[in-house]
């Protein structure tokens, strides 16, 4: 084991958050963009967007347009498009937006901050946004400012289905982990750090990729938010959603204090 992994091992003081957290700015999905599918490869996506044609059919809405709302690489709006929709997505990370057009098929993609939408009214029927992206937004301002966004893009009978990890999650230290152990030529590890005040997750990322080019290490400091419930569901009543139900990750029963991802849907 290098010596930098066995530090990274070793360090469990908490740090000091910074004062400030307007985004961009924490080096977030920046350098590890390129590795983000390799990082990725055994997320199940396939199923993930069964579970949203599912959601779909249970409320009954047969969308056609759809934006992938912190779309990273674009795995969820490809998969989107191979099925049929008409997809496109938006991230605020370019390095990630970047690999939208290498999926198969390619995901047409821009930049954009979800926290200040500027989407056409009524021009998507659909909007999902999956794997915690929405957590990723720190201010409960910024997360209204999604909503309303989201609101103003969606047409008659639209629907938004994001995920949310839950403070649970959050607090558990979902996110330390790594794969020092593994043969794989990008090795991680992760270590998350709860701070209940402010209900943020810090999670310091190192990373080192010893694939062709290595060895190369990087870091990205990430932070995510756990939002509780009510509070989501006020802003999605205060941004004009008329109706949402929650959902205990990729299941339709109730979410418990157990519930580690709860899916959200609002219609307009
Ligand atoms: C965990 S990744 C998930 C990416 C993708 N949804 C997926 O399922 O693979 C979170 C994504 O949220 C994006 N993100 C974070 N804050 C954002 C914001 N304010 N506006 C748009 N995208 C944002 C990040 O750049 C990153 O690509």
């Amino acid at each position: 084991m290098r010596f930098a992994q066995l530090w990274r091992g070793l360090r469990v003081a908490r740090p000091p958050l910074p004062p400030e957290f307007s985004r961009p700015g924490h080096g977030e999905f920046e350098d590890v963009a390129e590795h983000y599918d390799r990082l990725m490869s055994t997320v199940p996506y396939r199923r993930w967007v069964d579970y949203v044609e599912a959601l779909l059919r249970r409320h009954q809405r047969q969308p056609r347009r759809v934006l992938d709302l912190a779309c990273g690489t674009g795995r969820v709006g490809a998969e989107l498009i191979g099925r049929g929709y008409e997809a496109v997505g938006l991230d605020l990370s370019e390095p990630m937006v970047r690999y939208c057009s290498s999926q198969y098929p390619p995901l047409p993609s821009a930049v954009m901050d979800a926290r200040s939408l500027a989407l056409a009214p009524e021009s998507v029927d659909l909007v999902v946004s999956l794997y915690d992206s929405l957590n990723y937004i720190l201010e409960p301002e910024g997360l209204l400012g999604c909503f309303q966004g989201t609101y103003v893009g969606l047409a008659d009978n639209g629907i938004l289905i994001f995920d949310l990890n839950t403070e649970l999650a959050l607090r558990a230290g979902l996110f330390t982990q790594n794969n020092l152990r593994s043969r794989e030529p990008l090795k991680y590890s992760w270590k998350s750090y709860w701070y209940p005040d402010r209900r943020l997750c810090r999670i310091d990322m190192w990373f080192c990729w010893e694939g062709p080019g290595g060895p190369k290490e990087f870091e990205e400091v990430h932070y995510e938010r756990a939002y509780p419930n009510a509070q989501v569901e006020q802003m999605l009543a205060t941004a004009g959603f008329s109706e949402f139900s929650t959902y205990n990750g990729y299941t339709f029963d109730r979410p418990t204090s157990e519930s580690d991802r709860v899916f959200y849907v609002a219609l307009t």
